[in-house]
């Protein structure tokens, strides 16, 4: 036997088993994102990788360590896109789809890329549910967007989740904050991580998120955005505040909260559940008003966010087993399997679902595997019933069993099993 060829880190299958939970899921992005105006939108899974420094950041982690990159035959740096933003708001610019709509709601549901250290809850390729706003500067979307987040979860049944918000400010007040916070840890800056150091001179921000506890502690004492946010900012985050306390969104102000990505301006905001372990980031956002423009399109304010549908449905019920299989054809013999053909191919022309066994086993083994597919009734087309041109016809459930005239066998079975 040759050796087997093991699957690449970080990455995992989907196996039928484990597609029902997933398709619940699509089945709630499918039912409830329309209600709120959303059509679904696909980008490639490669994208010119410039794509992403100028969107994400040069200077995140994303970009500067995790991006799958490779050179084309013409010589040009292409990337798997590590999230679905970018590629949106390209498409968008590149479609002058703006002009034509105001307010472009999209979503899509798709594979993402990042050479990230695996461990639970981390995939090197990993799927998000995300949705993009495009448009409106109201804080009323946002509260709009976050309340549409929180029905999501709860249509998949996921409650233990908070909602954690804050404002990431914008290129007004984020400047002076950003000074106010290298000039109060710049004192401590021996006693920081190697990748904090770093960091106090490219993106000071992330310091806030370091896991590191040393940090964490040196960061404790640091100035807050809230405390440094315009006139602009702080009544928009007021406002986004409100609106969620008039729906009944429960959240918590975490004025600690920084995104990973360099394109957020104002409200961010992530839904942490409970049960996730270190990745307890279930889904993640925010407002991302600039990027339009940074790509090339006219000033577009946005927001929108995505949720890791890996540690989705591992917070959700198992949807149980699959359902069970209206018909099975048991045949016997060459001249019984070729009815067997036509008579499953015709049920299932009708829209029933039926299996038939291929093999020439025993009637025994072939109503085995009947029972495994949980098959509600099998037809036994055997030497004998071939014989007296009929069908055994046998419910498995009840137990008992009726002879078919072979002439109206399927016209029979497809009638009975129509709901
Ligand atoms: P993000 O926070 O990088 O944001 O990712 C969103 C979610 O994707 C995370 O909260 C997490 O659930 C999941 N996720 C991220 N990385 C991994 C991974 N390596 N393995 C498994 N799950 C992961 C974004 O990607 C933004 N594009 C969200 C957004 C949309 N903001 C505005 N619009």
């Amino acid at each position: 036997m040759s050796e087997r060829i093991q699957p690449v880190k970080g990455t995992h299958d989907i196996l039928p088993e484990e597609q029902g939970v997933w398709g619940r899921v699509r089945a709630a992005a499918s039912s409830i994102l329309p209600l709120y105006g959303y059509r679904e939108i696909a980008t490639p899974m490669f994208e010119r990788a410039e794509l992403f420094e100028r969107s994400v950041g040069v200077a995140t982690d994303i970009v500067e360590k995790e991006m799958y990159t490779f050179a084309d035959s013409k010589g040009r740096r292409i990337a798997l896109r590590p999230e679905g933003t970018a590629g949106v708001v390209r498409a968008c610019v590149h479609h002058g789809r703006l002009r034509a709509h105001p307010l472009d709601k999209l979503y899509y549901l798709g594979p993402m890329f990042r050479r990230e250290r695996p461990q639970k809850g981390r995939f090197r390729q990993f799927h998000q549910l995300g949705v993009e706003a495009i448009g409106e500067p109201s804080a009323t979307l946002d509260v709009e967007v976050i309340a549409l987040l929180a029905r999501l979860l709860t249509a998949c049944g996921v409650d233990r989740v908070e909602l954690q918000i804050n404002s990431v400010g914008c290129s007004e007040c984020r400047p002076a904050y950003r000074d106010a916070l290298v000039s109060a840890l710049s004192a401590r800056r021996a006693e920081l991580c190697g990748d904090c150091r770093r960091r106090l001179t490219t993106n000071p921000l992330r310091l806030l998120d370091c896991k590191v506890p040393t940090c964490g502690e040196i960061t404790a004492s640091a100035p807050e955005l809230v405390d440094h946010l315009c006139d602009g900012c702080r009544d928009h985050l007021a406002t986004v505040e409100q609106g969620l306390t008039d729906l009944g969104v429960a959240y918590r102000l975490n004025p600690r909260l920084v995104r990973g990505l360099d394109y957020y301006t104002r409200t961010a905001f992530e839904a942490i559940a409970e049960g996730l372990g270190a990745q307890a980031a279930v889904a993640a956002g925010g407002r991302y008003d600039g990027l339009v423009e940074e790509l090339g399109g006219t000033p577009t304010p946005a927001i929108g966010f995505a949720i890791g549908l890996e540690r989705l449905v591992t917070l959700m019920e198992d949807g149980g087993e699959d359902p069970p299989l209206p018909l099975f054809v048991a045949a016997l013999g060459d001249a019984a399997h070729r009815h067997a053909l036509k008579l499953v191919e015709a049920v299932r022309g009708a829209g029933v679902a039926v299996e038939m066994d291929h093999s020439d086993r025993s009637l025994k083994a072939q109503l085995k595997r009947a029972d495994r597919l949980k098959a509600r009734r099998a037809v036994i087309l055997g030497e004998e019933e071939l014989a007296a041109g009929e069908a055994t016809v046998r419910d498995l459930l009840a137990h008992s069993q009726a002879r078919y005239p072979l002439a109206d066998l399927a016209a029979r079975l497809i009638e009975e099993e129509r709901p």
